[in-house]
């Protein structure tokens, strides 16, 4: 099998004797059951009694309690939060698993950091798609596909990964492109972004903010300029269009200049000692045991942490701008 495996490297067939139970009916249970549903199978679908088993039923699906579910299908996809999936499992899930069966996550994170460990004989699977569960749903309907991150476990029948490349190809991954990967690639790529990247990116966004308002610059102008332009998103496209650093000759000589000789400088080594931090901190285990006591405590500090951001100056401004940001959202609703 290819590294990237695309339709035609991924054969079906895998799942053909096979029945498919869906647990959860949420952003990516939506998505995969009726992708699945359309690629030809008949998917089981399992939802607690709440908003989203309406919503499942109103596609036109049958839904059952999760054990049931457990209990009738042997490719059981989990598409329920990360967090809720421990004790979803204990107590609804393993009691209900029989020899043979495969377990499919769309993300690595309770395989990877053991607390969700299938006995003996079942499988468990990774098809985590690199895409929300709108889009997932989206671009099947327009016959085009999305990334995924596609993983079996060595100790597992080898039968394992053909099951998730076939999933993988079922919900229209594999017409891009499904990569093979591991639980714990998976997990690190995941929360390095989330805990790096993005954190990086929103805090020079709000350091651009604040010393400009400082210098005596308006914030309004300055929240234009920073987000609610759209240049943001076009330079983002771009970055596909033309490439990661193509993109940068759209911009003038000046700007050029300035990005190429700056952008060093913008890695200082305590920055550096806080990316590397981050990552110890994902591959080791020690983020995920500060997230844990975090939930069990009751979340009091991401209540601090919510309260502090919504409170910078930033969203103030953007509130003052709340017309102009609608007629941008407007413009950028299908594209
Ligand atoms: P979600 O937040 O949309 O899940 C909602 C579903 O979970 C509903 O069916 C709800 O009934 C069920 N649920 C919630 N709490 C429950 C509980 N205590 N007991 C039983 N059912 C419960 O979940 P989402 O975002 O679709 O995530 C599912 C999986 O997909 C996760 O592993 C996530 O990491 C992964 N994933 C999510 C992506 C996204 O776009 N949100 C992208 C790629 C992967």
């Amino acid at each position: 099998m290819p590294r990237i495996c695309r339709d035609d490297d991924v054969d079906l067939s895998a799942l053909s004797a096979r029945t498919i139970g869906i647990i959860g009916y949420g952003n990516q249970g939506r998505a995969q059951a009726l992708n699945i549903r359309d690629s030809g199978f008949q998917p089981m679908i399992a939802n607690r009694d709440d908003g989203y088993k309406d919503v499942a039923i109103k596609d036109g699906f049958a839904v059952h309690p999760i054990g049931h579910v457990v209990k009738e299908a042997d490719v059981i996809l989990m598409l329920i939060p990360d967090e809720v999936q421990p004790q979803v499992y204990e107590s609804q899930v393993k009691p209900h698993l029989e020899t043979g069966d495969v377990l499919c996550f769309a993300s690595g994170y309770n395989v990877f950091y053991r607390t969700i460990e299938p006995p003996a004989g079942v499988g468990a699977i990774m098809v985590a798609p690199r895409m929300i569960g709108a889009a997932v749903r989206d671009l099947y309907m327009k016959r085009l596909g999305f990334p995924c991150l596609v993983a079996g476990r060595e100790t597992d029948d080898p039968q394992c990964l053909s099951i998730a490349l076939a999933l993988a190809k079922a919900i229209g991954s594999t017409r891009l492109g499904a990569f093979q990967s591991s639980f714990r690639e998976e997990v690190v790529i995941d929360l390095f972004a989330e805990q790096m990247l993005w954190p990086g990116i929103i805090k020079l966004c709000l350091l651009y903010f604040e010393k400009l308002v400082e210098s005596g610059c308006d914030p309004e102008i300055v929240a234009t300029e920073l987000h609610l332009s759209g240049e943001f998103v076009e330079i983002a496209k771009a970055m596909i269009t033309h490439g990661f650093f193509g993109q940068l000759k759209l911009h003038s000589q000046t700007s050029q200049y300035g990005q190429l000789s700056r952008m060093d400088r913008m890695a200082p080594p305590e920055l550096l000692a806080c990316v590397d931090e981050a990552i110890q901190g994902i591959a080791s285990g020690r983020f995920h045991a500060e997230w844990a006591a975090e939930q069990q405590a009751g979340k009091p500090n991401m209540r601090r942490l919510w309260q502090k951001a919504i409170e910078h100056p930033l969203a103030n401004s953007e509130a003052k701008l709340e017309a102009l940001r609608r007629i941008v959202a407007k413009s950028y609703e299908n594209t």
